[in-house]
């Protein structure tokens, strides 16, 4: 029987073991919402790396550069980590390399993998029906915050959770995939009231970020699935 775990944060990654699993990243506030929504409307290619000296090297290469840091853009790149940025039309076609202050970081720690998957609310059911479809188990990483639990990844987990268990094709790892569940199940009746309550909504808020917050929490408006391929993400 295959078994989904939730890694709460990346700072307790060394307690699992990666190889031979599929691993999702998840960072809903934004960096994983950002990459799915960029794949999803035609960013060719996004590079994720986990400094800004590595980001501003590509720039190169060709790519656009798109870096956070503590929730706002960071001076000297292209763009920051909003998914409004990474619908602009100048950017169809062309490449993006981005670092953020925890997504990024969570992907570099996930190398061992069988697979690195990229999941969001905003392709929730897309995640869930390529993992049903392969033999792998599976490990949600919270990117969360600075190596701190945070509310947003892990109802992410919970949804996610229920997605791969609810016809027995996945059983639970450990308790930290029932609790992310039972947190999903309480809060997926005001989703919005528990997101806008989150730590990093309310840091974002200080920052005038306010609309990206309600986007993130849209649940499949895409259907791709991004994985890390040679480095960069491919659908
Ligand atoms: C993160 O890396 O935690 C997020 O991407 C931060 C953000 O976009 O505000």
């Amino acid at each position: 029987m295959r078994t989904v775990d939730v890694c709460l944060t990346p700072d307790l990654l060394h307690q699992y073991e990666l190889a031979g699993k599929n691993v999702v990243v998840v960072d809903i506030l934004r960096a994983t919402s950002c990459m799915v929504t960029g794949m999803a409307v035609g960013v060719a290619a996004i590079k994720p790396v986990a400094s800004l000296e590595e980001c501003a090297d590509l720039k190169k290469q060709g790519y656009t550069t798109a870096a956070e840091r503590n929730g706002a853009k960071a001076e000297g790149f292209d763009m920051g980590n909003s998914p409004f940025e990474y619908m602009q039309p100048k950017l169809k076609g062309n490449k993006v390399a981005v670092t953020t202050t925890n997504g990024t970081l969570a992907i570099s720690k996930s190398v061992d993998a069988d697979e690195i998957i990229i999941g969001a609310f905003l392709n929730l059911t897309a995640v869930a029906n390529y993992l049903l479809e392969r033999p792998q188990d599976v490990i949600i990483l919270c990117a969360g915050w600075k190596g701190k639990f945070n509310l947003e990844d892990t109802l992410f987990a919970g949804a996610l959770v229920q997605k791969l268990t609810k016809d027995g094709q996945f059983e639970y790892a450990c308790d930290a995939a029932l609790a992310a569940e039972a947190m999903y199940k309480d809060a997926s009746t005001d989703l919005m009231h528990y997101m806008r309550n989150s730590s990093h909504a309310k840091r974002l808020g200080r920052l005038g970020v306010v609309k990206d917050i309600e986007f993130c929490a849209q649940h499949d408006t895409y259907a791709v699935v991004p994985r890390i391929q040679e480095g960069e993400l491919v659908i």
